[in-house]
């Protein structure tokens, strides 16, 4: 009997009836052609073990592109065949993948031909949520809309969801969405300690109005909210090995602020890492935190950032200050 579900909590997505846990797992780097597949398997199987239901990818996640969906289409293959009715798979499309005009941006072409071959890489029929990976304003909404819709209309979506969109076009979206009897069931925003956009830009609060849940990305600013750079750049860092981020904002203001921050999170007993993750999901809109990990360690720290004290009106001002 597994104990899998016994880690983590579960939390309603919006107004639906799917629950996520309240961390999921990210495929964005370091599931490419460029790492050894089995650390790959190894963090996968460890997040399932850990109750991490919830696996977030995307077409144009590798390198290459479409790498982290084929090495993840091989573990679900030879490992989680069998659980495949206990796993929530994303995937996500229009952000660009190629030079060719229909390997990018909102139109039905990209997003459905997209799909398909997530769907082939994948190894599954359905996807469970299937994002628009961010707003493409030289295509109609209601087309992008419409593809999402078409994805679940065909069988191979269950849910749908949008990234990076501004909080306007969000509800614009959400609007057309209800009316064609497929809710928005999420915004994938990005949101930490480090970028509280999704605050100061209304979209916590269109969640509440327009019903969908917040399923947040970077929530550790990519490992600057964590321990690992207070002194320097560690080999194998991301900051090392990444064109997402880098060594310069490991800066003499970078560590000043990680300084305090780690020094709130010590005197709470947790470390940086925790305390940002436990920041995050102190929303209640916050439906998700998408941890990246280059180790089952990694998970094994960050899924017990729930397990402190809640945050206290002095520890959230004195965060406000950093
Ligand atoms: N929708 C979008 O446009 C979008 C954009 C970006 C990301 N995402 C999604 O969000 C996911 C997560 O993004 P992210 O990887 O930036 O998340 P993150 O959780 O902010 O950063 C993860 C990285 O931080 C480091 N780390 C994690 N735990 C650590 C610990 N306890 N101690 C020290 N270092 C630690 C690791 O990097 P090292 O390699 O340095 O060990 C890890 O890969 C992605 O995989 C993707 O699924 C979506």
């Amino acid at each position: 009997m597994t104990d899998r579900y016994d880690h983590l909590e579960y939390r309603r997505t919006g107004d639906s009836g799917l629950k996520l846990p309240a961390f999921s797992l990210g495929l964005w780097q370091k599931f490419g052609t460029d790492y050894p597949y089995d650390n790959q398997r190894d963090i996968v199987l460890h997040a399932f073990d850990l109750g991490i239901t919830h696996f977030d990818n995307a077409d144009r996640y590798g390198p290459p592109h479409r790498a982290a969906q084929k090495f993840f289409g091989e573990v679900l293959r030879r490992d989680l065949a069998a659980h495949r009715d206990e796993l929530i798979l994303s995937t996500k499309a229009g952000n660009p993948i190629g030079r060719s005009p229909y390997l990018t941006g909102g139109s039905r072409k990209s997003l459905l031909a997209s799909l398909d071959h997530s769907l082939r890489d994948l190894g599954t029929d359905y996807v469970d949520i299937f994002y628009h990976h961010r707003a493409d304003p030289e295509t109609p909404l209601e087309e992008s809309v419409g593809a999402l819709v078409s994805a679940v209309r065909q069988g191979k979506a269950l849910y749908v969801g949008v990234s990076n969109y501004d909080p306007e076009r969000a509800h614009q979206a959400a609007v057309l969405l209800r009316a064609a009897g497929v809710p928005l069931l999420v915004h994938q925003p990005r949101y930490s300690i480090f970028d509280r956009t999704p605050e100061t830009n209304g979209l916590l609060d269109l969640a509440d109005d327009d019903g969908f849940g917040l399923v947040v990305y970077s929530p550790l600013a990519q490992g600057l909210l964590t321990e690992k750079y207070l002194t320097g750049i560690p080999a194998g860092a991301r900051a090392l090995n990444s064109a997402f981020l880098s060594p310069d904002a490991i800066d003499d203001t970078y560590r000043e602020r990680a300084r305090v921050l780690n020094k709130i999170a010590t005197e709470r007993g947790q470390s940086l890492a925790q305390l940002a993750l436990q920041w995050v999901l102190r929303q209640s809109r916050v439906t998700s935190a998408i941890l990246g990990a280059s180790s089952p360690a990694q998970l094994d720290h960050n899924v017990r950032a729930l397990d402190f004290p809640p945050l206290t009106a002095d520890e959230l001002a004195l965060i406000d200050g950093v």
